[in-house]
Formats: structure tokens, C-alpha cells, sequence
């Protein structure tokens, strides 16, 4: 998620497909955007400021003054926006935008701002292939607009084609891929290996050994350094992430054994290598053949440690930078630095589970760095924040 802390102005224009925008001041308020809305008068006969301001947690307008007398700065207002967003957009609001026919709160906005502007347009087929709409929108890119392209499907004529808005999610991706192609390509040329999510140890078909690791932090650090150019393999035990970034190569695993095996596939071509998998210390012996029956009163399984992963990426280091994480309940930075030590470690990443809002399952994290020589302490952030904070520190440290 690329959205954190980028201010987007929506701008509403009257069409029905404005009840989607609120799906979308949704998804971008989740993925921590600051959101402002303004609409055209029209635009209040489809939707209500008060639904719209209660999901951008900010006032609406669609004039240039307030009840109580108060000027509505457009000026303020596009000077603000890291992007503008018309959506829906009209045949009428295109072509004002276009023409600079400025009669309204949305297209006086419009034409004070400098920031990139998306135009999502929305209306019935035949407007929107009437050879006006075409040549209005060829003149918006012509001003180096975003246009996101009408879909096909009914429309509230009933008829059939061309015209619908572009869905809240294709929007939201628009908007994201802009901010990610903005991304500096730091770690360009460069191939990070990170390791993710739990393993899990087979007791019998139907059992196993787990644990409660997300996979949140990995696949975070995996979006991240995507974003910056690397090429990534994520090699994750089972975890419920998602991942959709071209310069990422996903890799599911689910034992330490075959976490280690893949780690190894593509360890030689590795620069940055990232453990941030929860491994399972120890795997059973043997693996029932068939389920086992509760027929005793104890049931005894014997354990045999995992392999190491990262200690073997330590020993088997040749150029490679390597990270790891330590989750310490106890004389944390003591283990944490010992860590460092003994698995051949560049850094070494300590979250402890003290810390309220860090480690396994939330969506923040509290993290110490340690290098052979220094301490670096973080606030608490969300994941994504705290997977810049590393990648930040990993690259300073590639440059020293
Ligand atoms: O020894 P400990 O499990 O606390 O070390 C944590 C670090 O080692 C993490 O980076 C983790 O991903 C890695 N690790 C591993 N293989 C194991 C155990 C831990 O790669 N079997």
C-alpha cells in the first residue's frame, strides 16, 4: 500500500455512478490517505455531503461559501492535493474542465491546482462516444491528465456499452501505481531474498506444528523493495497475504525444510537476504502415515530440531547483506545482539512482544535496528512504514 499519508482531493461530478465514491473514499481512508471532497451542485442530487464527510472524516463542499458566511478556498484546497480525482466525471464537468469554464466550486479547484489530475469519466454510450467527448478527453491528456477509461456494461439508461466509471478498485490501482512509479529505484539491479509467515511441521495428514506469525512483515518488505526496483523472491510458509507486484516472485512453502531448500535455489544470486519468517524450532520426528487416534490418555511426539535457515545463509555468505529478526520476551538486546554474532548477520531487526502494537499478528511494529556497531531505535508504525524504515537503513548500510 503506497496511499500512506498522501492527501487526495476527490472531485464528485452528477452522475449516478457517484454512490461508487464512496467505496473508494473507503479504501483510501483504510490505506492511511487524507481525503477532502468537493462536489458539483448537481453531484448533491446523487449522494449526501453528510455520507461522504462521515467516510473522509473531513467537511464537503460544492460552493464557494458556507451557510456561516465562510469562504471555501479553492485555492487552499488544490494547493493541498497530492492528486485530484474527478470521479465520476461528466460529458458537462469534462468538457468545463477542458475548456476552462469555470462556473462551479470543482472546476474552479480544478484549474488552480499542480498536481497530477485523474479523470474517471461515467456517462450514458452514445455521449460517451459522441466524437465532443472524445476529442474533450484527447485535449485532458493533451494536458498530461490521468484518464481511467469508462467500462463497458449496462448503464442506467438500460442500454448496453461504453460508459460505465471505472470500479472503485481500478481507480484506487491507478492512483497507486502513480505513487509507486514515483518511488526512487533505489534498490534497482539489485535481487532481495526475504523469508515470510510461519512453518508449519506435519504431525500426521492432518495436524501440525504452527505458529501464529502473520506474514505481514514479510510481505511488506517484499511490496517495498518491489517498489524500489529490486527483483524479490518471497519465500513464505503459509500465510494469508496477498501479494500482487510484477518484481515479485512468490515462492509457498510450508515445512523449514522446504523453506531452506528454496532458500537455497536462489541463494547464490541473492544481494539482500531478509528473514523474516517465524520458523518453526522444531519439526516431529516422524510424520503419521495416518491420523492418529485419540486411544491413550498421553500422546508423546518426539521432536528434532529445524534446520537453521538464516544461520546457514550466514555461513554460506559470500557478498550477500543479511537481515534478521529477532521476537524476544526476555533480556531482548542481549539475545538480539548474540544473534548478530552468531549467525554472521549485517543486522538484525528486534521486536519485542513488551512493546504493545509489535510483532506476530498486528498491523504495526515497534523495531530496534542492530548493527556490529550501533543501535537505531523506530517509534511504533504501521508495517509498511516500518519495512521503509529497514530497507532505508539496509541501503545505508550497502552505501557506507
Ligand atoms: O533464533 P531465532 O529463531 O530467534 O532467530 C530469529 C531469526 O532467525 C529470524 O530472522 C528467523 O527468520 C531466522 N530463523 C531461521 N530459521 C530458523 C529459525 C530462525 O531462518 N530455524
Amino acid at each position: 500500500m503506497s496511499l500512506s499519508g498522501k492527501k487526495i482531493l476527490i472531485a464528485i461530478s452528477g452522475g449516478i455512478a457517484a454512490y461508487k465514491i464512496h467505496f473508494l473514499i473507503r479504501d483510501f481512508v483504510k490505506k492511511g490517505a487524507k481525503v477532502q471532497v468537493i462536489m458539483t451542485p448537481d453531484a448533491e442530487h446523487f449522494v449526501t455531503k453528510l455520507s461522504i464527510s462521515t467516510l473522509s472524516k473531513n467537511p464537503v463542499y460544492s460552493d464557494f461559501y458556507s451557510h456561516n458566511g465562510t469562504w471555501n478556498s479553492h485555492v487552499e484546497m488544490a494547493l493541498w492535493a497530492d492528486v485530484m480525482v474527478v470521479a465520476p466525471c461528466t460529458a458537462g464537468t469534462l468538457s468545463k474542465m477542458v475548456h476552462g469554464l469555470c462556473d462551479n466550486l470543482v472546476i474552479a479547484t480544478y484549474m488552480s491546482a499542480k498536481c497530477p489530475v485523474f479523470i474517471a469519466p461515467a456517462m450514458d454510450l452514445d455521449m460517451y462516444a459522441h466524437p465532443s467527448t472524445t476529442r474533450n478527453l484527447e485535449l485532458a491528456e493533451s494536458f498530461g491528465h490521468h484518464i481511467i477509461p469508462a467500462e463497458s456494461g449496462e448503464l442506467a439508461s438500460g442500454l448496453i456499452g461504453q460508459g460505465r466509471m471505472a470500479e472503485p478498485e481500478t481507480i484506487a490501482k491507478s492512483i497507486e501505481d502513480f505513487f509507486d512509479s514515483e518511488t526512487e529505484k533505489t534498490l534497482a539491479g539489485k535481487t532481495v531474498l526475504i523469508t515470510a509467515g510461519p512453518t508449519y511441521e506435519a504431525i500426521d495428514p492432518v495436524r501440525f506444528i504452527g505458529n501464529h506469525s502473520s506474514g505481514k512483515m514479510g510481505f511488506s518488505l517484499a511490496e517495498q523493495a518491489a517498489k524500489r526496483g529490486a527483483k524479490v523472491i518471497l519465500i513464505s510458509g503459509p500465510s494469508a497475504q496477498k501479494i500482487n507486484n510484477e518484481n515479485v516472485e512468490l515462492h509457498k512453502v510450508t515445512s523449514a525444510k522446504e523453506m531452506l531448500s528454496k532458500v537455497l535455489e536462489f541463494y547464490d544470486t541473492t544481494d539482500i537476504g531478509i528473514a523474516s519468517a517465524a520458523v518453526a524450532d522444531y519439526a516431529p520426528k516422524e510424520i503419521a502415515k495416518e491420523k492418529i487416534k485419540k486411544n491413550d490418555e498421553n500422546l508423546t511426539i518426539e521432536l528434532v530440531k529445524n534446520p537453521d535457515i538464516l544461520k546457514t545463509m550466514g555461513e554460506k555468505k559470500t557478498h550477500q547483506f543479511l537481515v534478521g529478526f529477532a521476537l524476544e520476551t526476555q533480556n531482548e538486546e542481549e539475545n538480539a545482539k548474540g544473534k548478530l554474532e552468531k549467525k554472521n548477520l549485517d543486522m538484525i531487526v528486534l521486536n519485542s512482544l513488551r512493546d504493545e502494537g509489535a510483532g506476530f499478528k498486528n498491523d504495526t511494529n515497534k523495531i530496534k535496528i542492530f548493527t556490529k556497531t550501533g543501535k537505531t531505535e523506530f517509534d511504533l508504525k504501521s508495517k509498511e512504514e516500518v519495512a521503509k524504515d529497514i530497507l532505508d537503513f539496509v541501503e545505508e548500510q550497502l552505501l557506507k
